[in-house]
Formats: C-alpha cells, sequence, structure tokens
C-alpha cells in the first residue's frame, strides 16, 4: 500500500468479478458455494477501495446473458442478491458509501428489486465511495435504451440532431455522472469485456489476473492499481508529448 502513487489514483476502478464457479468446481463444491465466497471478496475489495481513497468502484455482479444459466444457479445467485444487500447496507451506510444499481431492473424478482430500492435511498446522501452494482446489466442494452431516448427527444423537439454529442450520450447512459472509469479489472484469466461498459471502457487501461473472484483480495486491488500508475496512457499522443507535459 505505501507503494502507492496517491496523486496518481484512478478515481473509477471497475471490476468483472469472474471465476467463483470454477473456484468452488476445483473444491469438489456446487457453483453457488463460490458466489457464496465471492461475497466476501466483495466486502473486502469496497473496504480497500475506501481505505484507499477510489471515488467510484463498479462491480459486474450478474449480465443479461447470466440469466440464461441453469434456473437453480440463477435463484441461487438472486437470493443471495437479496440476502447480501439487506445484511451489508448498514455497515455500508456506516462507510459513507453510496450504493447504486444499473442494469435492466425490472427483469429482477420482486424482492430483490425491493431491496435495491431501499438500498439506494437509505444511502443517496452519502459523500464517500460511489459503489456502483452492474445487475442484469448488458452495455449493448443500455446503448440502445440510450439511442431509444435521445430519438424521442429529437421526436419531441427538446434536441436537435447537432446537439448530440459526447457529453449529451454519456449523460443518457446509466453512468450518467460517472466518470469513465480508467482501471478495469478481471479476474479468473479471462481475456474479453462480456458486454461490459463499452462505451465507457474507451480509454481504460485493462488488467487481467488469474486470480479467482473468491480469492481476490485488498493485495490484489493494490497490485493492479500498481500495474495501471506504471503504464504511460497516451490517449492518441506520442510518449514525447506526454513526458513533456
Ligand atoms: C462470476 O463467476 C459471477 C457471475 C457471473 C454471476 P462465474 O459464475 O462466471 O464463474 P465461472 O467463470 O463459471 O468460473
Ligand atoms: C461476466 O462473466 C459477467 C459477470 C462477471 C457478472 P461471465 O462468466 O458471465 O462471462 P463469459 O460468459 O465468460 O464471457
Ligand atoms: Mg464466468
Amino acid at each position: 500500500m505505501e507503494n502507492l502513487d496517491l496523486s496518481k489514483l484512478p478515481k473509477h476502478i471497475a471490476i468483472i468479478m469472474d471465476g467463483n464457479g470454477r473456484w468452488a468446481q476445483e473444491k469438489g463444491e456446487d457453483r453457488l458455494y463460490g458466489h457464496y465466497h465471492g461475497v466476501i471478496s466483495v466486502r473486502k475489495v469496497v473496504e480497500a477501495a475506501t481505505e484507499i481513497g477510489i471515488d467510484y468502484l463498479t462491480l459486474y455482479a450478474f449480465s443479461t446473458e447470466n440469466w440464461d444459466r441453469p434456473e437453480a444457479e440463477v435463484m441461487g445467485l438472486m437470493s443471495l442478491f437479496v440476502d447480501t444487500i439487506a445484511k451489508e447496507v448498514p455497515d455500508l451506510h456506516k462507510n459513507n458509501i453510496k450504493l447504486c444499481f444499473i442494469g435492466m431492473l425490472d427483469r429482477l424478482p420482486e424482492a430483490a428489486q425491493k431491496a435495491l430500492a431501499d438500498a439506494t435511498a437509505h444511502t443517496a446522501q452519502n459523500t464517500g465511495l460511489t459503489l456502483v452494482i452492474a445487475l442484469s446489466y448488458s452495455s449493448r442494452w443500455e446503448i440502445i435504451e440510450a439511442v431509444k431516448n435521445i430519438a424521442k427527444q429529437v421526436e419531441e423537439r427538446q434536441l436537435t440532431i447537432t446537439d448530440i454529442n459526447e457529453a449529451i450520450f454519456a449523460q443518457t447512459l446509466t453512468t450518467k455522472g460517472i466518470p469513465d472509469p480508467e482501471l478495469m479489472i478481471r479476474t479468473s484469466g479471462e481475456h474479453r469485456i462480456s458486454n461490459f461498459l463499452l462505451y465507457q471502457l474507451a480509454y481504460a487501461e485493462l488488467y487481467f489476473t488469474d486470480t479467482r473472484w473468491p480469492d481476490f483480495r485488498k493485495e490484489d486491488l493494490i497490485k493492479a492499481i500498481l500495474d495501471y500508475q506504471n503504464r504511460e496512457r497516451r490517449f492518441g499522443k506520442t510518449s514525447a508529448q506526454i513526458k513533456s507535459n
């Protein structure tokens, strides 16, 4: 932790929490056992992000594609979400963490929708870490929704086509008001984005680790941030231009 350059911290870290199922199966256990252990990693990483001073943490918990998994796993995950949110909100609130959820939330069971709405309302005024949970989320869905929203505004003459720009588009996404992630971490050795924040990750540094999500801890987060701090982010410019700045 003392090796971190506090003046060069990413403001927003996004994580694809992957590998729960394999972690469990490698231990001869049911996949859900891995998801239960994944919650411990969530707690540790949220604590670490708060301690380090990260402003925004987005966690990919369930994709729209994950609805197609076996029913028992989906149901198990849904009750895990409801139980975890209910159990963790008091501590999150005490730590000044603001919770929000992005995704097709109306596809979630009623109990889950209620738990999310309560957690969001309860922590809405907090000013510390903003914890964004992507649940029933898919980036293509999000982009299509944004396009429809903009088209409607044009149709209703609240907007003209020439008004449409990156700022307007970003304000129409579910991550409205949240800066783009500078660092995206994916665990468990898969090297893909899996429909996560396709627009927002345009210039993110991507970090992949073989560590399965249930084994991911504070040290792993610090390692990823250190790796990020050793990269030169050029945004299309030359290295010489960056160095002269
Ligand atoms: C990530 O772990 C959690 C969710 C997608 C809900 P996985 O369940 O994808 O675990 P693996 O990738 O099959 O090991
Ligand atoms: C992506 O993981 C979604 C989450 C981590 C919630 P998956 O395990 O579902 O992704 P693929 O299918 O391997 O790309
Ligand atoms: Mg997976």
